[in-house]
């Protein structure tokens, strides 16, 4: 099936999303998604940021939609063509949904734990308006204690999902989810039980915004402070495959690793993330690739990886064998 964004054509095949066709050309008409989650089914619908322009519908019915629709949940059509960055109404749009995400979110980034890798303080800078025009009292909630790894906070939540499709989707046993309806929605444990189950550590790797933390690493330290790198580890629950956020020597957190979309690539477990907080416990692979555009990305070194791939291909020419395969 063929379909224009942007006034890029790119064939797909059947089923494909209109996101997901962005994203198959490439970042720059890729449009924003906040509650889509590739890695999870049934995820998007609910936030609106990556509505698009469909200025053709199909071949066969050439008929513009007659208003923005959500690229996550939309099917490409043969011949459609669809604006994102090209169309100033969509921009102008995303401006609004934004506004209202930020409605009754904390504007709380200075002391933020996520700040550094919130997707929403990315969006406000990328598609929000300087200038807010809500005068009126933010949400609030009532904190509530769902255990001594994960923190949630609220406030911050934008509702979208993705924990409890996480929970559902990787957990034998999902105990949280979004009770109540409308502005009184809010993530909780159903009677306060505390989320134990081995992958539920993998919320707070999937939450855009910082509603749900690390508890073994809130406050320890700025991310951008920190140097991720790959790392890899035998694992009898998960891949073990994960990234290291290091200071000096000390492993200050372990997160799964992540794509060019800021997705998790792999699931991981509870004791990768929790137990293994010791470089010992690890053989590190490299430096991890950051693709996100924020401060995080500073002082980061993609090019080693390119120098390690130039050194390993050396020193396979010249018969060297790693240390850690050596006899
Ligand atoms: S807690 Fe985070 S992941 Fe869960 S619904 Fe709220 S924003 Fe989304
Ligand atoms: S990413 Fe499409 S509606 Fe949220």
């Amino acid at each position: 099936m063929k379909v224009t964004i942007d006034g890029i054509e790119i064939d797909v095949p059947k089923g494909t999303t209109i996101l997901q066709a962005a994203r198959m050309i490439g970042p720059e008409v890729a449009p924003p998604a906040m509650c889509y989650y590739s890695k999870l089914k049934t995820s998007g619908g609910y936030c609106r940021t990556c509505i698009v322009k469909v200025t053709k519908g199909s071949a066969q019915n050439p008929n513009p939609m007659p208003k923005p629709v959500a690229s996550c949940r939309t099917e490409v059509m043969d011949g459609m063509e669809v604006q994102n960055v090209t169309s100033p109404e969509i921009l102008e749009a995303r401006k609004g949904v934004v506004e209202f995400l930020l409605i009754n979110h904390p504007l709380d980034c200075p002391v933020c734990d996520q700040a550094g890798e919130c997707k929403l303080q990315d969006l406000g800078y990328e598609h929000g308006s300087v200038k807010t025009r809500y005068e009126f009292k933010r949400r609030e909630y009532d904190m509530i204690d769902i255990g001594d790894k994960i923190k949630l906070h609220m406030n911050r939540c934008i509702l979208c999902y993705r924990c409890v499709k996480t929970a559902d989707q990787f957990t034998d046993n999902r105990l949280h989810g979004v009770v109540h309806r409308g502005d009184a929605s809010e993530i909780s444990t159903y009677i306060e039980k505390f989320i134990t189950n081995d992958f539920s550590g993998n919320v707070i790797d999937v939450c855009p915004v910082g509603a749900l933390t690390d508890r073994t690493f809130r406050f320890k330290q700025r991310v951008w402070f920190t140097k991720p790198v790959d790392a890899h580890c035998k694992c009898d629950k998960c891949s073990g495959k994960v990234r290291l956020w290091m200071k000096g020597e000390d492993v200050l957190r372990v997160t799964a690793r992540k794509d060019q979309w800021d997705e998790v690539e792999e699931f991981i477990c509870n004791t990768c993330r929790y137990d293994r907080k010791k470089t010992a416990d690890w053989v590190i692979d490299g430096p991890s690739p950051i693709h996100r555009s924020s401060v995080i990305s500073q002082n980061h070194y993609q090019h080693l990886n390119e120098l390690k791939t130039q050194v390993m291909k050396q020193q396979k020419a010249l018969g060297f064998i790693p240390i850690e395969k050596r006899p």
